[in-house]
Parts: C-alpha cells; structure tokens; sequence
C-alpha cells in the first residue's frame, strides 16, 4: 500500500509511519521537519500546515501520480492551554490552520487525485466532544475537524472517512500539558495520573493497535468521529510493550 501520514517526524505520526513502513509499505510523510536516515520507502516532503494554502501544491509535488491508498491525517497542535476568553484569536486562528484548514486543503488535493484514496483518517481528539475548561482552541479545532469529515465524506463518495480520537498517548504533546496545573484545569487530573501508565500507551503501541482497527472503521458511516477508546479499546496484553 501507498499510505500518507502528515506529522511523520514525531509522536504518534512518526509510530504509524513506521508501523507501515515495518509491515512492508511505502510511507509518504509530510511536515515541517525531516527523519534523519529513513529508509528509502519513506518518501519525505517538506510543508508549514500553519499555512494551509500552500499545501495542495505540497502533496501533489509529494505523491506524484502514485495511487495513495490510506491517508492519516495527523499533524496537529495543542494550542494554548487556558481560559477562552484570555486566549487571543491569533492564537485560535493559528491552531485552527494546523488542525483544521490544513485538512481542508489536503482534502481538497486528495479529492481531486484519480482515485481518491480508499480511506482517510483524520486524527481528531475526545477534547473535540467534551468541552473541558481551558481546552479552548484545541477542543474548537477538533470539533471542526469532526465535522470536517462528516461534511467531506459527501464530497468523497468512492472513499471512507473517519475522524479517530487515538485516546492518551505518551508524546511531546502530553509532555506539554503534564506541566499544566490540574488544580486550574481540573480535566487534567485524568491525564496526569495516566501518565507512565497502561492507560497511556507509547506511540508505538498505539500506533500498532490503530493500524490494526484501520480495516474495521470502514463498519461506520463515512465521516462518522470514532474514539478508539469507547469501539476498539485496546487489550490489556497490549498495553505495554
Ligand atoms: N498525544 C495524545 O495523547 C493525543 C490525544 C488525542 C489526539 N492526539 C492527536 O494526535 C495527533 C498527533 O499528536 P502527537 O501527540 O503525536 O503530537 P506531537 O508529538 O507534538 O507531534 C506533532 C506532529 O505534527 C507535526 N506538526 C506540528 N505542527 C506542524 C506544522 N505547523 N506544520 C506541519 N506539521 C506540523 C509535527 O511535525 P514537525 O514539527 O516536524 O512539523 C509532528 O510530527 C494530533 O493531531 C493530536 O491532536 C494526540
């Protein structure tokens, strides 16, 4: 298969590029950075998601006229961790471009591609249905994102969407919001005593158990938001590695 998977350079992108890459398939990846020494069936390209305009031209220069089979929509910011009404609209606005606009214009480019590929999974997040304080601009991108698909899947009819919240994951990202007070931000309390645990998983497991579930999102409606948590929770044989 010829799979895209966008944030590829860390976290929970870089373990499903290489997650594909281990089972024999050929990984495009696009972000800002680079993997250093990847093997030569990772095709890397270069893009700045907080200016979504110029991506079309960035995955098309990517794909060349391969046809991509499995899209992973990834690449993602956590924004500013704080009240709404003290976080500013340039702050919202950059992260809606990463996490949402960004995907509008990928989408737009993989629509246009004969064939679209047959499934798309948009990374999306449980912070997008659960409205905690301080999650202001990231839960609005991820909400977004989740209508994003549902209205997209219209405009894809030969291919499947999904919006997939992946649950806790041990990245740089929760790495982040382990310096947040959860004294402030209540919500974090969860996140924080998950932390070196089971219940939150390294990418690599993660990674591995997504990859596993990818042939059963197709049982949903296309544009359906699933969270991995609640459908496909992942065994406890499997939680730690
Ligand atoms: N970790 C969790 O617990 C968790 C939970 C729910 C949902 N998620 C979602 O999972 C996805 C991956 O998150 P993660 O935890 O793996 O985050 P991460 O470790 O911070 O990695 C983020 C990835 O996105 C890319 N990226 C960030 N800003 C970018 C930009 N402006 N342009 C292009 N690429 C950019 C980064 O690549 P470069 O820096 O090289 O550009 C990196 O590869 C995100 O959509 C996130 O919202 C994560």
């Amino acid at each position: 298969m010829n799979v895209l998977v966008t944030g590829h350079t860390r976290g929970l992108g870089r373990a499903l590029a290489d997650t594909y890459l281990a089972a024999g398939h050929r990984v495009f990846g696009l972000a800002r950075g680079h993997v250093d020494g990847a093997p030569a069936a990772l095709v890397q390209g270069h893009a700045d998601f907080a200016a979504p305009a110029a991506l079309g031209a960035a995955v098309d220069a990517l794909l060349g006229d391969i046809t991509l089979d499995l899209a992973f929509l990834n690449a993602g910011v956590l924004g500013p961790i704080a009240a709404l009404r003290e976080t500013s609209l340039d702050d919202i606005r950059h992260v809606m471009d990463v996490n949402v606009w960004a995907n509008k214009t990928l989408l737009d480019a993989l629509a246009a591609r004969a064939p679209a590929p047959a499934q798309v999974v948009l990374i999306s997040s449980g912070a997008g249905v659960r409205g905690n304080f301080g999650w202001g601009a990231y839960a609005l991108s991820k909400a977004t994102l989740n209508m994003l698909a549902q209205l997209y899947a219209h405009e894809f009819p030969h291919s499947h969407l999904c919006a997939l919240a992946p649950g806790l994951v041990a990245t740089a990202m929760q790495d982040t919001l382990a310096a947040k007070s959860a004294a402030t931000f209540p919500s974090l309390a969860r996140l924080h005593s998950a932390r070196g645990t089971s219940r939150m998983p390294t990418p690599a497991i993660a990674a591995a158990h997504i990859a596993s579930i990818v042939p059963r999102l197709v049982e949903h409606p296309s544009g359906s938001f699933v969270d991995v948590r609640e459908r496909y929770p992942l065994p406890d044989d499997e939680r730690s590695g």
